[in-house]
């Protein structure tokens, strides 16, 4: 009897912690404690028991009822707690904005990966830059007519006594020297940074982005700096995409060139997007002797190539995108950003 009564109990308990609803709870009170319930069945038992033991059996029998009816007011309270945290999962989930690189980072990273591997070393140096570095250095004395090429935004602030007036650092080849000053040949610098000039029209905007790359070692010749070029073209633009060098003039080069590269659209036959067949990226040449003893460089030992370009604009080449007014890159406006 005894045995019966634990099993019995055991029994119960295990199917009311499993119950899911109300209406499970009260048919498991009704089987176990009710009129015709497996307890009551229990209790008619005992008087067939042989005296010394009915008491024993009805204690327990009351425990076991004692205990049951405690586990179903607790699993009762259980179900009422848990509905009121009840989660639907049919419910359509709210979705979390999810933002992205700004273009101009994705273009930053992209121009970044393709130097990096083929050992250029990415650099930065400051955008408030002494007028020395800036033009000085780079082969601009003062009150050279080059300069005018660059207009400059002049900080207020003392100037310093070696390297002159302090600038918003116009163009990335400021990092020329300060490259050199660092470290020794071989040198193989990426620099991009942000570049400041007073103008914003369309096509311009007050600051932008420039990658200047330097590459000075024994021996280095135009031919490394076709390569190199060329390699940028296939690797950002696109395989068929190739480089030309049009002579020109930078005070900081000798000799200078621009850079074309093919048109995307016709290869270099000439179509009406392109007219001719090339479109225009930027500035780039030898290192000019006065740029190499500037940084300490011997000239007759060393020689190099770099070139500087912009970014927004070498990436809007690439991606043909016509963005009619170059200043909605900055503007903050989603209903732009997104479209990338
Ligand atoms: N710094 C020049 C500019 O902003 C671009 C440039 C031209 C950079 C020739 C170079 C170079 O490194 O070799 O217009």
């Amino acid at each position: 009897m005894q045995e019966e009564i634990i099993n019995t109990k055991n029994e119960a308990l295990a199917q009311i912690m499993e119950a899911g609803s109300f209406q499970e709870l009260e048919d498991l009170r009704i089987s176990y404690l009710g009129r015709n319930g497996k307890f009551t069945t229990l209790i008619k038992k005992i008087k067939e028991l042989p005296s010394s033991r009915k008491k024993q059996a009805g204690i327990s029998i009351n425990e076991a009822k004692n205990t049951l009816l405690r586990a179903l007011a607790s699993q009762k309270n259980h179900l009422k707690a848990s509905a009121r945290v009840w989660f639907d999962p049919t419910v359509p989930g709210i979705l979390p904005q999810i933002g992205h690189l700004h273009l101009v980072t994705q273009a930053i990273e992209e121009i970044t990966r393709i130097f990096t591997q083929i050992g250029f070393v990415r650099v930065r140096y400051p955008e408030a830059e002494w007028d020395y570095y800036a033009f000085g250095g780079l082969n601009m004395p003062k009150e050279h007519p080059a300069r005018d090429e660059w207009e400059t935004f002049f900080v207020d602030v003392p100037h310093h006594p070696k390297f002159g007036q302090m600038v918003l650092t116009p163009h990335t080849s400021s990092g020329q020297i300060r490259e050199m000053e660092r470290t020794r040949p071989p040198i193989r610098m990426l620099n991009i940074a942000k570049c400041y000039r007073r103008q914003s029209d369309v096509s311009h905007y007050p600051m932008f982005h420039q990658f200047e790359g330097l590459v000075i070692d024994k021996n280095i010749s135009i031919a490394h700096l076709k390569g190199t070029l060329d390699y940028f073209a296939r690797n950002f633009f696109g395989p068929k995409r190739v480089t030309r060098l049009r002579p020109f003039h930078f005070q900081f080069t000798e000799p200078s060139f621009e850079v074309d590269v093919t048109c995307g659209v016709c290869l270099g036959k000439g179509c009406k997007l392109c007219k001719g067949g090339w479109l225009e990226l930027g500035g780039a040449g030898m290192v000019h002797p006065n740029v190499l003893k500037a940084g300490g460089v011997d000239p007759k030992v060393y020689s190099g190539f770099a070139f500087g370009w912009g970014v927004e604009r070498t990436y809007m080449m690439k991606s043909g995108l016509s963005i009619p007014d170059i200043r909605l890159l900055y503007s903050s406006d989603l209903r732009f950003l997104k479209q990338f």
